[in-house]
């Protein structure tokens, strides 16, 4: 009873230890290793963290992994050109840290931060998440990298709010210097600041921003992309000349329709939707029949080789 005693006081005053100090991330879970996963667990695991790259089979962690070393390499040749033996000392450190799993619950037993990058669909992540809670321990913080979702509901589908928040990473991860870091009015300062933390260990540059839709990036850009769209549709420009004039006039080094096409016309058009049903009355979440049109006849941009463009 004694041992009982002092091993419930020594776990309860450890608790309370933790509660009070930030924690620095060192084991992480990433969730979905499709396009967005994958670079977030590279950049991870190429910081020294140790990383468990999770998704629904075998061979999609075969895949996600082998663009994993194929981009370690991509990374490597430019940032050691001159010194080749530390670029493969680079890689390899870099894949030892790095282990992927088909089974979610069975490692999220020790890692300290969850990052989930799945398919965007609230039930499916819920579902994740609310399941997840189960299994990870009281101190592990749970983020989502959605980019059109609601955190605070998200995070509504477990018991630790006040340790859930969102890391909106960019595409292509290992490239792109920016993470949006999302506070909720129930995410803790503490978790906070261990987000930005480990944002800027991954070597990126935090940003934060309320749980409001868009968040900083996507609210300016999916507005201004749509506005190109109607500019144009309008017939007051065409969409060449439209891109010409933001990268000459603006410095932008993309034309909206170029984005577009990049960025994908149904991504584009699912988080519109999803902001019009929101703010039915709001003219600059409007849909666009153009839009509309263009993926409902699947040109989705580069990846289907014709969206605005054609790409051949
Ligand atoms: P993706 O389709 O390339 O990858 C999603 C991966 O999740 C797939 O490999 C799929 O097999 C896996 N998956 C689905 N359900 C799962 C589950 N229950 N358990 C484990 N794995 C599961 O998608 P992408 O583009 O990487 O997007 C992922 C998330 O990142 C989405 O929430 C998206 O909004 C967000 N995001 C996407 C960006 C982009 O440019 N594509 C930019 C920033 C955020």
């Amino acid at each position: 009873a004694f041992a009982t005693r002092r091993f419930v006081r020594a776990a309860s005053s450890a608790a309370a230890t933790a509660a009070a100090k930030k924690l620095i991330v060192k084991h992480v879970t990433v969730i979905g290793g499709g396009l967005m996963g994958a670079g977030i667990a590279q950049v991870a695991a190429a910081s020294g963290h140790t990383v468990v790259l999770v998704d629904q089979s075998d061979e999609i962690l075969k895949k996600s992994t082998k663009g994993i070393e194929e981009s370690l390499k991509r990374v490597t040749k430019k940032k050691f050109a001159d010194k080749p033996e530390a670029g493969a000392e680079f890689i390899e450190k870099t894949l030892k840290n790095l282990t992927t799993s088909t089974d979610a619950v069975a490692v999220v037993h020790s890692t300290d931060l969850v990052i989930e990058a799945i398919v965007e669909n609230q039930e499916i992540k819920n579902e994740l998440f609310k399941r997840l809670d189960k299994f990870a321990p009281e101190h592990t913080i749970f983020a989502s990298n959605t980019s059109s979702l609601q955190i605070t509901q998200l995070a509504n589908s477990t018991t630790r709010q006040d340790r859930f928040g969102g890391l909106h990473f960019f595409n292509p991860v290992p490239m792109m210097k920016l993470v949006e870091v999302i506070k909720t009015p129930m995410t803790s300062q503490k978790t906070f600041e261990s987000l930005v933390d480990f944002s800027k260990a991954v070597g990126k540059s935090p940003v934060s921003c309320k749980d409001t839709p868009g968040f900083i990036v996507n609210r300016l850009l999916v507005p201004y992309m749509m506005e190109a769209v109607r500019l144009f549709e309008r017939g007051d420009a065409s969409k060449e000349d439209i891109d010409v004039a933001m990268k000459l006039g603006a410095g932008y080094p993309m034309g909206p329709f170029e984005l577009l096409d990049y960025v994908g016309l149904d991504t584009s058009k699912y988080i519109i939707d999803g902001w019009h049903s929101l703010e039915p009355n709001n003219p600059l979440f409007a849909p666009s029949p153009l839009l509309d049109k263009l993926v409902e006849e699947k040109k989705l941009g580069k990846k289907t080789g014709e969206g605005f463009y054609k790409y051949k």
